[in-house]
């Protein structure tokens, strides 16, 4: 008997073959009974005949439950009307027979399924936009890969912040203090001098008290870093990445995005050029649409809303008041008082997704920030040193997975995103 997935149907049709997996849906009407079948590769009908299975198999199957795992034999047929294939069964043995499913058809609050979260992912919903998530890791490496970009680890336990002391998770580590990593960078810094391209992809924490739909306390970032590159090449980077993992969810996941009735439209158009404004014209186009943000003030997660939904492609806002900004971002020549950096903000009112930007890369001046922001320059020491052997104009950015994942899959809130979500309320499961 030939095992196969789901997804290979389609391969298959008249022949016989064996499918295992759950059962997402039944219902019978005499002497007929139609499970759908899920496999993790796909959902199928098995249709099975009273008249054509032994009678002590068709009492057997009127035990069927949600989420019983189940053996399937089966003839499998195309459906006369649409583009999908079908399971008509000769044979079953059940794995096991589920208990009664907590969870049903019927509406369920948001904490009762982020408590039941492990039996939630199974949800069609919830496995498509997994599948999303893993088209979009996958096509980071492939784009870093091809783009010869090398991976290195960072640590996790680092002895110091890497973006701003208040967002630190601290821990004992045996007669000091460690914390988890806010985002690689630093390390990632040092690794130019090796390899001139690098990146690495892992989780990182943040202490963060927001209560916010984008905001998570364990996150997974992309960071990347590269010599010899500038503001404008350092976005083109991102552009050219982002594009790249787009249209791979376009071509991979168009099943997964009509699960989560996602409008295409939208995406598609990220083949366009992305916008370009510096902070401080943010500033006055969002002081027109009403907000209250001042000529220094950061930009709020209402505003980069609103900004947004102003935007049919993704807009990269440079230029912000340096004060606002990380200790490590170099200085604009032209105005000292500005970073050069750039935030992308995705559209459709989702906000930033990528944080990046010149480093500085001189030994003073670096010095001076990391005293200015009161960072310890005992730890800094070996970050100081790469200013000091051989340095070079370089730069880079960070993505956050799960913001990506929300903006593509077109998602409330980053919780769903990733498989067990962590925030200031929930640890568990
Ligand atoms: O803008 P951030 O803080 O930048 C950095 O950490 C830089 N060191 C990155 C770099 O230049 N290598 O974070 C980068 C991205 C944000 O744009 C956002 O997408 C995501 O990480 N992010 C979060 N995602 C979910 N929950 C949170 N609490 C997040 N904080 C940041
Ligand atoms: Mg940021």
């Amino acid at each position: 008997m030939t095992k196969i997935f789901i997804q290979d149907l389609k391969d298959y049709v008249g022949q016989e073959v064996e499918v295992s997996g759950w059962i997402a849906n039944e219902r019978s009407s005499g002497k007929i009974a139609f499970w759908q079948i899920r496999d993790g590769s796909g959902f199928a009908q098995a249709i099975l005949n009273m008249e054509e299975i032994s009678a002590s198999k068709w009492a057997e199957a009127k035990k069927v439950t949600l989420e019983s795992s189940v053996k399937i034999i089966a003839k499998v047929s195309k459906h006369p009307k649409k583009e999908e294939y079908e399971l008509q069964v000769e044979d079953f043995d059940f794995y096991q027979i589920a208990e009664e499913y907590p969870i049903g058809k019927k509406d369920h609050g948001i904490d009762f399924l982020l408590d039941n979260r492990h039996l939630w992912l199974r949800s069609s919903r919830q496995w498509a936009i997994q599948r999303v998530r893993n088209t979009l890791i996958q096509a980071t490496y492939e784009f870093m890969a091809k783009n010869n970009f090398i991976k290195i680890d960072a640590p996790i336990l680092t002895p110091s912040a890497c973006e701003g002391t208040t967002e630190l998770f601290a821990i004992d580590y045996f007669d000091t203090t460690a914390y988890l990593s806010q985002s690689g960078q630093l390390y990632l810094e040092a690794a130019i001098f090796a390899h001139n391209k690098v990146y690495d992809f892992g989780p990182v924490f943040r202490a963060e008290k927001s209560k916010t739909r984008r905001h998570l306390t364990e996150f997974w970032m992309m960071d990347a870093e590269m010599a010899f590159v500038d503001l404008a090449g350092n976005i083109k980077v991102q552009e050219d990445l982002i594009r790249f993992m787009v249209q791979a969810v376009l071509s991979k996941n168009q099943a997964e995005l009509k699960i989560l009735e996602r409008d295409t439209k939208p995406l598609n158009n990220i083949a366009k050029p992305f916008h370009q404004i510096t902070h401080a014209e943010a500033v006055k186009m969002l002081q027109k649409m009403g907000s209250d943000i001042k000529a220094d003030d950061d930009l709020g997660a209402d505003d980069e809303t609103i900004l947004t939904k102003k935007f049919d492609n993704p807009i990269f806002v440079t230029h912000y008041p340096a004060k606002i900004k990380a200790f490590y971002m170099k200085r604009d020549n032209k105005d000292k008082d500005l970073a050069l950096c750039a935030d992308l903000l995705a559209p459709e009112g989702y906000g930033e997704i990528i944080g990046g930007s010149q480093r500085e890369d001189d030994y003073e001046t670096i010095l001076s920030r990391i005293k200015e922001h009161k960072l310890p320059v005992k730890e800094f020491q070996w970050y100081l040193d790469l200013r000091k052997y051989g340095s070079v104009p370089h730069g880079g950015f960070g993505f956050g997975l799960e913001r990506i994942v929300g903006w593509v899959c077109g998602l409330e809130h980053v919780r769903e995103t990733i498989p067990f979500p962590r925030t200031i309320y929930r640890l568990r499961p």
